[in-house]
This record gives C-alpha cells, structure tokens and sequence, in this order.
C-alpha cells in the first residue's frame, strides 16, 4: 500500500499560493478548456510561474481575450491560443499534428456537466465524447511531445460527480439504457480517473505520469445545463449549511499542484481533491475516490475500448 499524499495546502488555497517558489521556465503546458471558469486560473497560475502556455479552446475569440488578459496580469507573454474541439476528432487530431517540440504538462480540463441528450455524428454520447474521448485522443496524439518532455504530467480534471456512476461497459452510450444526464457526467468523469490509472501504467516508462483530481465546487459556466433548483438540490447533497462555493483560483489550486509539484514527482494513477491525494469513498459521502475509478482492471478495458472506439 502507498503512502496516501498530503501537501501543506488545502481546500481553501489557491492556485498562485500552490505554485509559489516553483520555477517553470523553459517548461511548455497545454490547458484544454483554457478561457473559461477554472481553466482560466490553471492557465494564469504556470504563466505567472514562467511556463509558456497554450489555451486549447474551440471559441478561440474567447481564447485571444484570456490569453491578453494572463499576459497583461502576469507579464509573461508566451501564452498562446490553439483551437480545439474535443467532440470533433479531425479537431484533435488537427491540434496534435500542428504541435511541434516538448510538452510538459497537458491538464486535460475542459468539458460539459449534465447536458441534454446529443451525441456526435459516430453516435458517441456526448458527455463520455468530450470528456474522456477527445481528451484520451489528444493524449494519445501528444504521446511523443510528452516522452520528449522528460518527466511529463498529465492532469485528468474529474469531479467528485464520478461517484455517481462506474464506465457501464455493457452500455457506454446510452443505446440500451433511458439516458440519465448525471449518469453520463458521472460515468465520463469516472472514466477520467481510469485514464490516469492505465496511462501511469504504459506511460511512466516514458516518464509520463497521469492524475486525476476533484476541483470542488466552483460557480462558472459549467452548470450551464442545471436549473437553480437542482443546483441547491445538489449543495444539499455536498454538505447543506456548511457548503462553500470555491473561487475559482480555489478551484484551479489542486489541477496546478497536480501539474507542478515536487511531492508528485514520479507518482501516478491517483486521485485528488482539496490539494491532497483522497481518501477512499465511504458510502452515503460525497467526498474521496471511489474503488471502481482506481480499479486497474477497469482502467485497463477502458483503455482497451477506447482504442476500439476511436478507431472504428
Ligand atoms: N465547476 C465545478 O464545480 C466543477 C466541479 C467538479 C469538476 N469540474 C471539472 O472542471 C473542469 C472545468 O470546468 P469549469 O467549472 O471551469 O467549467 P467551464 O467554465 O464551463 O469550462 C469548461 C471549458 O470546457 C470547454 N469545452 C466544453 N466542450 C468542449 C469541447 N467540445 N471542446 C473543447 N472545449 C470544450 C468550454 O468551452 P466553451 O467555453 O467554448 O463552452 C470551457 O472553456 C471540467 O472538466 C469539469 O468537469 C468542475
């Protein structure tokens, strides 16, 4: 059994004060989803520490406005916009061929919460496509990039949503079963956390590490799709009265320790949340990692689908 993670931060700290002392010159990171919500404040946190930057996002007027904006704040004027649509794999694979050179830290971040039904044109449910196909593609694709790197981290942005649901193998896109909005966000973020198990484990070789993590609960544009009243149904749920909204440079804290700090170094497959590796679910709790999103057998399958997936 290893020894579970503990930083000097926690649930409260930001993404500037985790980063804080470290030096990332020279070092080159990709942020999907980089000009919205936590993505933002994951982005600003390595520019502020010298790292150059690249906002992966599909709305790329949005990406121009947040990369003079972390460029204004920080002074560091290597932050680039790419564009890149993760339910869209030519757009993937576009974004993969264009890239040139090392990659440090991917943070797979972007993605949708709860939507309505839609699915891309090969019939992929869309959540499961966006959040866990397109980000394994992009992965995939950067496989080199990050073995030349030395010592690269991948960072799986998940949710404690993951505890809602396992990959349902028998039925990922929602063909048999009546499709359940959470149920799909749940299983894409479960499948998030697998990717950091399997792609630890045929990928450390190359000095590629994966992790998964829980941002918290962060107002932005991700509860797009979920009325006020679910809302507080849901903040009921994680904790009543003593609920607390992070901001989102509380949120992006744990994805910039995960990317960055000296007490991961070599460590993969976990998960995190609150600045700290969790600890494992205890039934009826919202919080810690679930046995099934750590479950190498599982992580191995998903990998293994995956692949069959993408190349159907
Ligand atoms: N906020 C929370 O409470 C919370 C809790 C747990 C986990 N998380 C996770 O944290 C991550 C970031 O969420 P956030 O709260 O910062 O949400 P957000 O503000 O909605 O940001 C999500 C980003 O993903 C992008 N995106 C969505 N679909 C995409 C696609 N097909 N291709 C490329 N980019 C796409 C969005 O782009 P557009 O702006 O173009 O739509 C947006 O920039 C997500 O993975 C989410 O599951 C968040």
């Amino acid at each position: 059994m290893s020894v579970r993670i503990t930083t000097p931060f926690s649930a409260t700290s930001t993404a500037a004060e985790v980063v804080q002392g470290i030096d990332l010159t020279s070092r080159r990171a990709v942020v999907t989803g980089g000009a919205s919500g936590i993505g933002v404040e994951t982005a600003r946190a390595l520019a502020g520490a010298g790292a150059e930057v690249t906002l992966a996002v599909r709305d790329t007027a949005a990406g121009d406005r947040t990369a003079a904006d972390i460029i204004a704040t920080t002074g560091n004027k290597a932050v680039f916009v790419s564009r890149l649509d993760l339910a869209d794999q030519d757009s993937v694979a576009a974004f993969t061929a264009d890239w040139d050179g090392p990659l440090h830290i991917l943070v797979n971040n972007a993605g949708i919460m709860a939507s309505p039904l839609m699915r891309t044109p090969q019939g992929w449910e869309m959540q499961f496509a966006t959040n866990h196909l397109g980000h394994f593609a992009l992965a995939r694709g950067l496989h080199g990039a990050l073995a030349a790197a030395g010592g690269a981290r991948v960072v799986s942005v998940s949710s404690s949503a993951h505890l809602r649901s396992p990959v349902v193998f028998d039925d990922i896109h929602f063909i048999e079963r009546e499709y359940e909005p959470w149920a799909a966000y749940g299983q894409s973020k479960t499948a998030n956390v697998l990717f950091a198990v399997e792609g630890t484990r045929r990928w450390a070789a190359d000095g590629i590490t994966v992790n998964a993590l829980m941002p918290g609960a962060i107002q932005t544009n991700l509860q797009r799709y979920v009325s006020e009243e679910e809302l507080n149904r849901l903040r009921a749920q994680m904790g009543g009265g003593d609920f607390l909204w992070k901001t989102p440079e509380q949120g992006a804290a744990t994805s910039v320790l995960v990317a960055t700090s000296p007490l991961l170094d070599g460590v993969g497959g976990r998960y995190f949340e609150d600045c700290a590796e969790a600890e494992p679910n205890v039934a009826g709790s919202r919080r810690g990692v679930a046995a099934y999103a750590l479950d190498p057998a599982a992580a191995q399958r998903l990998w293994e689908v995956t692949e069959q997936t993408l190349a159907a």
